[in-house]
């Protein structure tokens, strides 16, 4: 019997060597949390795909983000659902729309204490669901016009510009998305404001209770023809972070993030140098919730493991419903 001289288990006995020799750790500063606004007063509207989160009015928003700002995340995003939808999504574009004074009311409490990002996209904001402007294709399908999109998401970037918001995040994987806010933004004196681009975004079924919380899902048709296909090849994602990257991109998204680890990584690899974020998305957060009620899993170590492997995969930053108990876990 020979035994063996090389062994791996050496450095795993003593807790203290583990943590010596761990190259992935997580801090709450690599966090974001994503946070729904809707309007009214005193409203805590659950959600009830997703236990623990709400539609908050504007006044219970402040207070959320009053309690989230001493966890030290690196943020919130927020998502807005308005008073009235239409074929253009108009409240995403009027200085008193929604979002607009979500985030004029968390600066006005907060200023720099808290990173306030805003999703720029229109599904939220639409009665058609879809993420811009709909148009008649020559096949007689409804379909999103890219360019008329474009002219509405500068409109909606300057309204979230000047309501004070810190980084705008576009989600609705129009081509040239970038290029247009970057120029738009830039022309009206927001050239320092970063863009974070959900730069890989597939049509992904994982989103399934975000357009509950959102009210987005769409009336009719789906997301494919704007959203990544999951079967398309890895190097679609390159392209599409790529572009997004000379177009003045500054962080780039990998969307959702357990299925696409492999995505991450790759960016991660690719892209020196370029802050990569992945989005542990709704419908991630919502199987564990479920299985953690019928008792099934440990909430808890389920969680800091799936967000210890987004890191290892080389996401820097992390959206996620369980930001705040991920920073109180880790405390
Ligand atoms: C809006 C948007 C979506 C999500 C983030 N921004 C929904 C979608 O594309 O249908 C999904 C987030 C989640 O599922 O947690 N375009």
């Amino acid at each position: 019997m020979s035994f063996p001289a090389v062994r791996l288990r050496r450095l795993r006995y003593e807790p203290a060597i583990r943590r010596m020799v761990q190259e992935t750790s997580l801090s709450p500063e690599r966090l974001i949390l994503p946070l729904f606004v809707r309007s009214g007063q005193n409203v805590r509207q659950p959600i009830a795909a997703m236990p623990g989160n709400f539609q908050l009015s504007i006044d219970e928003l402040v207070k959320e983000a009053e309690e989230v700002c001493p966890l030290g995340l690196g943020g919130i995003i927020l998502f807005g659902i308005p008073e009235k939808k239409d074929a253009v999504g108009s409240d995403s574009m009027s200085g008193d729309g929604i979002i607009a004074q979500a985030v004029r009311a968390v600066k006005q409490t907060l200023g720099n204490k808290l990173l306030v990002m805003t999703d720029v996209c229109f599904c939220e904001y639409t009665d058609h669901g879809h993420c811009g402007v709909i148009q008649k294709m020559p096949n007689g399908c409804n379909d999103v016009d890219n360019d008329a999109t474009l002219e509405n998401l500068v409109k909606q970037s300057l309204v979230h510009a000047r309501a004070g918001a810190d980084v705008l995040a576009p989600s609705g994987m129009m081509d040239g998305m970038i290029q247009a806010m970057r120029t738009g933004l830039d022309r009206e004196g927001f050239s320092h404001l970063p863009i974070m681009s959900y730069a890989a975004k597939y049509a992904s079924s994982f989103y399934g209770p975000f357009r509950e919380a959102a009210g987005s899902a769409p009336q009719c048709g789906d997301r494919r023809s704007y959203q990544m296909d999951p079967a398309a090849s890895a190097g679609q994602a390159v392209r599409e972070v790529q572009l997004d990257l000379q177009e003045g991109a500054d962080i780039i998204m990998v969307k959702p993030a357990l299925a696409y680890l492999d995505i991450v990584r790759m960016v991660r690899d690719r892209f020196e140098g370029v802050p990569v974020a992945a989005y542990n998305v709704s419908g991630e957060f919502s199987m564990v919730k479920a299985a953690t009620e019928r008792g099934w899993i440990d909430e808890k170590a389920v969680v800091l493991e799936s967000l210890t492997a987004i890191t290892r995969a080389g996401a820097n930053i992390i959206l996620t419903y369980w930001a705040k108990d991920a920073a109180k876990w880790l405390a």
